[in-house]
Parts: C-alpha cells; sequence; structure tokens
C-alpha cells in the first residue's frame, strides 16, 4: 500500500537530513517547504527578509503553494507516496492540508516527531554547511568543502546565527508543537515520537521501522 509522511520537528533535529535518506531509498516524493522557499527567495526579497530572520511564510502563502504542488505532482504522490519535510507548520496549513488532500483522494499515515533540546540544536546549525545547490547538508567538522553530489562550494545558511536560531525554535514550541495535540486525536493516523539526538544511522532505524 502506498503511504504518504510528515516529518515534524524543530530546527536541526534531522528533518532534511533523514528525508534526503528515506527518499532515495524507499523512493518516495520529498517535498521540502524550506528548500523551496530558500529557492524563491532568491528572486523575492519578501521571503527572502522572512527566511532570514527565522520568522514563518504567512500560511496562506505556504498552503497555496503546496495546493498547486499537491495538483501538479498527484500522479507521483498516488504512485510512491510523498514525504512532507517542514510542513505542515500551523494549525491553519494542517487544516488546509486536509482539506486539499481529501479533495485530491491521498491520506496521511503517519506522523513523524523529532526531538532535539535546544543547546543540541544551537550546536547542530551553527557546524552546518550545505550545498545551495542540491540542499545537501554537511557537518562544518568533517572538513568537506565542496558538495560531493554536485560539486559546489558548501556555505553557511543565512538563518543559522544564535539570536535566529533562537526565534525558529520559539516559533516551533509556540505554533509547531500544537500539531501534535491535532495529529493524536485522529485514529487514522500514527504518531510516532523519534529520538533526534541519536547518530544519524540510528534516526533512521527508528523511523523505518514505522514506515
Ligand atoms: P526549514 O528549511 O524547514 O528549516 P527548519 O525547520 O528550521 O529545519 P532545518 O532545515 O534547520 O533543520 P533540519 O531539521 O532539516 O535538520 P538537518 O537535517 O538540516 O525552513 C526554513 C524556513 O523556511 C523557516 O524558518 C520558514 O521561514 C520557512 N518555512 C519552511 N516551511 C514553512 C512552512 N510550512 N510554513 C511557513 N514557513 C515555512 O540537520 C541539521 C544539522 O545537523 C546538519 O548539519 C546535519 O548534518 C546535522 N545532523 C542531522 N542529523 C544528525 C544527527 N542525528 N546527529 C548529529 N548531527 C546531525
Amino acid at each position: 500500500m502506498i503511504k504518504n509522511y510528515i516529518l515534524i520537528g524543530p530546527p536541526g533535529s534531522g528533518k532534511g537530513t533523514q528525508a534526503k535518506k528515506l527518499t532515495e531509498q524507499f523512493h518516495l516524493l520529498h517535498l521540502s517547504t524550506g528548500s523551496i522557499f530558500r529557492q524563491l527567495a532568491q528572486h523575492d526579497n519578501n521571503l527572502k527578509e522572512l527566511i532570514t530572520s527565522g520568522n514563518l511564510v504567512p500560511d496562506t502563502q505556504v498552503v497555496d503553494l503546496i495546493s498547486k504542488y499537491i495538483r501538479n505532482n498527484i500522479i507521483t504522490v498516488k504512485k510512491t507516496g510523498i514525504l512532507l519535510d517542514g510542513f505542515p507548520r500551523t494549525l491553519t496549513q494542517a487544516k488546509n492540508m486536509s482539506k486539499i488532500f481529501v479533495m485530491e483522494g491521498i491520506t496521511i499515515n503517519v506522523v513523524y516527531i523529532m526531538t532535539l533540546n535546544y543547546d543540541e540544536s544551537i550546536n547542530r546549525l551553527l557546524g552546518r554547511r550545505v550545498c545551495t545547490m542540491c540542499g545537501a547538508n554537511y557537518k562544518q567538522s568533517n572538513n568537506i568543502i565542496k558538495c560531493t553530489y554536485c560539486n559546489n562550494i558548501l556555505s553557511k545558511r543565512s538563518d543559522d546565527q544564535v539570536n535566529i536560531i533562537k526565534n525558529r525554535f520559539q516559533i516551533y514550541e509556540k505554533q509547531t508543537k500544537p500539531l501534535i495535540e491535532y495529529y493524536d486525536n485522529q485514529s487514522n493516523i500514527d504518531v510516532i515520537y523519534i529520538n533526534g539526538s541519536k547518530d544519524e544511522n540510528d534516526v533512521f532505524n527508528q523511523i523505518t521501522k514505522h514506515l
């Protein structure tokens, strides 16, 4: 049976890292709203300012994007299943997504809640380096300078600064955490907690047990 998944977690909890591994191994369609908005922000100063300050993009803009994305990719979604990374992040987004999915005849099966404390989030994100071409993540401590997928020079993400990470973390606590109760109350959806502070392989194994 084709299944659809959501990854929810604070900044740095490993959503992007795990999504990349999962979609490579299980051929799921990967939708990262963060990656899409970062691409769009290259030609949109308002969006750039929102992301660089760590604030959320307005719900209407996010829902509009998702709605178009799902409609344009519905055949693939039904064939492979989709992994949502970083969406939804507010109750409004979750409720609107549910309407879109019902209309398109698709359902969410599993919601993963990745946990990570604030100090570890700061540590990881200050040491993160990214490829701006393909979005791959690296650790500064590994001393890799160029992306192993596309040979692009790695850089720091503009929102990976202490005060901005703090803002992103607080927004997660206030606006995204209420989604846990929202999904917990839906009997047809499995809500699975993942200890994001373990090493990458351990986290991957925790997730794949429930795929
Ligand atoms: P987004 O890109 O989604 O950022 P985020 O949620 O803050 O998450 P991150 O990408 O920082 O962390 P991650 O959990 O993916 O961790 P990663 O795997 O990279 O969104 C960015 C912005 O876009 C938002 O702030 C907002 O403005 C906007 N936006 C996006 N979606 C939106 C929405 N739905 N609504 C409104 N606005 C939206 O790992 C981090 C580092 O840790 C890496 O260096 C990695 O190598 C390392 N690492 C990963 N796993 C491990 C491990 N197990 N052990 C040790 N190190 C690890």
